[in-house]
């Protein structure tokens, strides 16, 4: 009996130990001040919606890696794959409310606090690559990124990430001219700039998050939708799609952000050792980007499922043409000062 008795007291005591530790560890990682007073490390998290093996997936992974190199493991970045966290819906307000300290979304994804964000989505805005990392570096992307919007919000914005074109892709005909896009139903990621694009291509389109695209178009839900080759390719959308155009009628690029309490509340050193971090990370995610989405390009066509369309320079001006309206309707909310500051990096 009295075993007994002694035993039960010592399983409490290791119980009530049990709850004090993971007390400090969830405390540990929800403030970076807080964290810097105990010896557990800084968690980071980093939450995003693609595949481990999409471009941003693979560059998330090497950041994780370099924090614990440069900060000899005082702080460690945890990465979410796959909206395994937040999808779509929540991951912003999750940052918002620091839930989660790090995401990495497709900026025009932050329409709900800044519509010219959208930027991205205007028809043929970017000529190519170079323009658009150019635009990455310049002042006026430093503007957007630093805004009172987000400020306003306890957001920062850090740094661009690159994903790419998008191409337009459907499972009813091959898109070759912009009337065969009529009474075709498109997957958007958000916003009303890609309502408006397809609508001047008199398509219709539904606001679907990234982790619910392949199970709609899959069951019919919509015909069609448009990524970057990289999205598509580690989506598997080739077992969904049968027509893919490549059209880079706009872009998919991303932005890091971070909830600005907790990145203030880091200690300065290990801040400034996450920072350099992070800009290593940039370097790679840049040259990911170009590198996966040519091989995801050819893995889309050697797939033998998809048909793809190459449009020639005139083929293309009519989609340019066809998408003026959206110029006529969004020029305004997304600042004339942002369009030219972006026409001016040609
Ligand atoms: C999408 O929703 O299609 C993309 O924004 C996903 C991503 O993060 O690349």
């Amino acid at each position: 009996m009295k075993k007994i008795f002694l035993v039960a007291v010592i399983s409490m005591f290791a119980i009530v130990a049990a709850a004090c530790s993971s007390d400090k560890e969830s405390s540990s990682s929800g403030d970076g001040e807080k964290a810097s007073s105990s010896d557990k490390p800084i968690i980071i998290k980093f939450s995003h919606v693609t595949a481990i093996d999409s471009v941003k997936g693979k560059a998330a992974d090497r950041f994780a890696e370099l924090v614990a190199e440069k900060t000899d493991g005082k702080a460690k970045v945890e990465v979410y794959p796959s909206s395994q966290l937040y999808g779509d819906a929540d991951e912003l307000d999750a940052l918002v409310s620091g839930n989660v300290h790090m995401i990495a979304p497709s900026v025009t994804k932050m329409v709900k606090l800044d519509p010219r964000w959208q930027y991205v989505d205007m028809p043929f805005l970017f000529e190519d690559q170079d323009h658009a990392r150019k635009f990455f570096e310049s002042d006026v992307a430093q503007t957007i990124l630093n805004s009172d919007q987000l400020a306003n919000n306890d957001i920062m914005g850090l740094e661009f990430w690159e994903n790419g074109f998008k191409h337009f892709s459907d499972n009813k005909h091959p898109l070759k001219t912009p009337a065969d896009f009529k009474g075709l139903k498109f997957r958007a990621q958000a916003g009303k700039v890609l309502e408006s694009q397809f609508n001047a291509l008199n398509a219709g389109s539904a606001t679907i998050s990234f982790g619910e695209t392949y199970a709609a178009l899959q069951q019919g839900t919509v015909d069609g939708q448009e990524n970057t080759f990289n999205n598509f390719d580690t989506q598997k959308y080739q077992e969904v799609q049968k027509y893919l155009t490549t059209s880079e009628h706009g872009r998919l690029d991303y932005a890091i952000f971070v909830n600005k309490s907790f990145w203030e509340g880091m200690p300065e050193d290990i801040r400034t050792q996450v920072e350099e971090a992070l800009k290593e990370a940039t370097e790679l995610e840049w040259q990911l980007a170009a590198d996966e989405n040519e091989a995801s390009f050819e893995n889309i066509k050697n797939s033998g499922k998809v048909e793809v369309t190459e449009l020639t320079p005139e083929e293309r001006q009519k989609f340019v043409d066809a998408l003026q309206p959206v110029y006529d309707e969004f020029s305004d909310d997304i600042t004339p000062e942002l369009l030219e500051g972006i026409r001016s990096l040609k």
